[in-house]
């Protein structure tokens, strides 16, 4: 019996050290993990289509100058947090646009949820 004890708590604490480190991986729920490849295409295919979602909202016409950083956070799908450099139609001037893109992949779905001005 106390040999079943000093067995068996010394496997729990491996196991429960298994999850914990197998969590630890993941991303924390909730949190938002920086774009580590800011030019990859599908960044590129998120940002441009918050830039034409807006565009399509509010009669604007945004153009996609790059993508200046992101976030990305897992939640039922991938919510895209990015930060873009935008021109409004011929006009030089740039401004910066933070976009909210939630994309479900395995269903073609994608929401722009949030767009706002933003400084840098
Ligand atoms: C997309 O996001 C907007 C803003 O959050 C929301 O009002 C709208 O219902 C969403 N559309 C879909 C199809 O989920």
């Amino acid at each position: 019996m106390g040999n079943f004890r000093t067995m068996l708590l010394p496997l729990l604490f491996v196991l429960l050290c298994a999850v914990a480190g197998g969590r630890g991986e993941a991303v924390a729920p909730g949190g938002w993990t920086p774009i580590p490849n800011i030019q990859a295409p599908h960044v590129t295919e998120i940002a441009n289509f918050a830039l034409v979602e807006y565009d399509k909202r509010n009669g604007a016409n945004l153009k996609l100058e790059k993508v200046i950083r992101g976030e990305t956070q897992v939640v039922a799908g991938t919510n895209y947090r990015l930060v873009l450099a935008t021109k409004e139609g011929s006009s030089s001037a740039t401004k910066n646009y933070e976009a909210v893109v939630w994309e479900k992949p395995w269903e073609h779905f994608k929401n722009l949820t949030s767009f706002e001005a933003v400084q840098g």
